[in-house]
């Protein structure tokens, strides 16, 4: 009998789905392999595919010990296909069929659009290491390289969870979908990923610290919601995908966490009290934090865009399907069918933003959207606490909804991070002091040089508090000199 909490490491592909009675699904993922080597050696990190990396691998999906330590080249990394335990029996969570057997097997009317969601979630995976795939070379410490690769290995393993999914469950058109999640290309102006932020470039480490806590914190939010899925094999990927993901935004809370705090400690030893006093702040050779707030703005108001319209017939199909849950939809008290059920959403009414009671199933994105808002405030709460203990008068604040937004209802609208609205020639005339202008992008850059010392970094980070895997401070988390 297969064991479905330890993970199988018999065959070439780590799995607990008993991969090895199941020769169909077997055999495509092995064809497939070979096209997912290349794209990790073409379009993955570069350089550093030889040096042994201290990474934690997925051996169980036992919540108390799932992961085991060690040093490991990146290309020989065992990326496996691993689904939580099943839940005794599990019922669709909501929507029109709420109550009924959760689905083993794909709904036929749902087809389509179960296939479409798990296409665009396996998109996002490799379209981050794609966008991060420069950034080892300017690595702040071997502790930050360390996490940069986990956080790639993870992201390339959510792209075998997605891809799975399909060639077990999706036939041919499945298959073919896998082959196009290779084909396309962060940026590519032919083939480009499918959402926005993932075309984006991740130039420097503070756009990638703030891609790890804004945007892949979407991306946990879209698991949770998919966790809540019918379509039982999806909810069981994506519960484990998450706990993985927890990691990630670790490294992204606490990567500017440790940037606030060195430039802070900065501040304090030469003496300097304002912290707008940008030049000054500079030239000690750390990140001013009002550059760090435009660079909070940015990422954050293009995350948002990831959740989509406010109010969608897409969301509202899915919810109504039971595809696709709320956050933590098995908490929350009410029919979970929401027929009669409403939600207020923002609206431009007569000029002015205000909220509207809508049709609460019209409005599955915009509740997700303001769980999203809720789980990302603490960490701003976090970095708050951390500049108040050094006496620097700032505070870092999220931008307004409504601000620098390309998608829904604030599209095309004027609001500044207060959320005022303005005209556009004002938006324009202040956009530099709200998000980063090319010169603030080129100091960021000018400070990125690498420091792969075991225990060093660079001018512009502290130190973590503690090590990955409890690992002294001096611990040599990637062995440059295999490469
Ligand atoms: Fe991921
Ligand atoms: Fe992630």
């Amino acid at each position: 009998m297969q064991d479905l909490v330890n993970v199988s490491y018999d065959t070439l592909i780590p799995n607990n789905v008993d991969l090895s009675s199941d020769r169909r699904v077997l055999k495509a993922l092995e064809r497939w392999h070979p096209g997912y080597l290349k794209w990790w050696n073409d379009l993955g990190p570069e350089g550093f595919q030889d040096s042994l990396v201290y990474l934690r691998t997925a051996v169980s999906v036992d919540p108390k010990g799932w992961t085991k330590f060690d040093y490991v080249r990146m290309p020989e990394y065992r990326w496996g296909i691993l689904l939580a335990p099943e839940v005794e029996d599990r019922r669709v969570p909501c929507g029109e069929h709420c109550g009924e057997p959760a689905w083993q097997e794909v709904p036929g009317e749902y087809r389509a659009m179960l296939r479409r969601l798990i296409v665009i979630q396996g998109d996002t995976e490799p379209a981050s290491v794609e966008q991060q795939r420069h950034l080892g070379k300017t690595a702040p410490s071997l502790y930050d390289m360390r996490n940069l690769f986990q956080v790639n290995v993870e992201e390339g393993r959510h792209l075998w969870a997605m891809v799975y999914i399909l060639h077990k469950y999706f036939g041919a058109d499945g298959r073919e979908e896998a082959e196009e999640l290779l084909r396309r290309q962060s940026g590519s102006a032919e083939a480009p990923r499918m959402l926005g932020a993932f075309n984006e470039e991740t130039p420097d480490w503070l756009s990638f610290f703030m891609f790890t806590c804004f945007t892949d914190r979407d991306g946990k939010m879209q698991l949770e919601s998919l966790a809540q899925s019918g379509f039982d094999p999806l909810s069981r990927t994506c519960r484990f995908m998450l706990t993985e993901e927890a990691h990630h935004m670790f490294v992204g809370e606490t990567g500017v966490g440790r940037t606030i705090q060195r430039t802070c400690e900065a501040m304090n030893q030469a003496g300097i009290e304002d912290p707008y006093d940008i030049e000054a702040v500079r030239a000690l050779g750390v990140i001013d934090l009002p550059t760090i707030q435009k660079k909070l703005n940015l990422h954050y108001s293009l995350s948002l865009d990831l959740f989509g319209s406010e109010v969608s017939t897409n969301a509202a199909n899915a919810f109504n399907a039971g595809i696709k849950g709320r956050f933590r939809e098995s908490r929350i008290d009410d029919d979970h069918q929401l027929a009669e059920a409403t939600y207020p959403v923002v609206q431009l009414v007569d000029g002015a933003i205000g909220l509207v009671d809508m049709p609460a199933l019209s409005a599955i994105n915009m509740r997700l959207r303001d769980d999203y808002t809720r789980d990302t405030s603490g960490g701003v709460r976090r970095w708050n606490t951390l500049i108040a203990k050094h006496g620097v008068p700032f505070e870092m604040r999220l931008p307004h909804d409504g601000f620098h937004r390309q998608i829904g209802v604030f599209a095309g609208a004027n609001v500044t991070p207060a959320g005022e609205l303005v005209s556009a020639e004002e938006w324009q005339a202040r956009r530099q002091e709200w998000l980063p202008s090319a010169a603030d992008g080129d100091f960021i850059v000018s400070l990125m040089q690498p420091e792969w010392r075991p225990g060093k970094f660079a001018s512009w980070i502290a130190p973590p508090k503690v090590g990955i895997d409890n690992k002294p401070g001096d611990f040599e988390y990637v062995k440059l000199e295999m490469a």
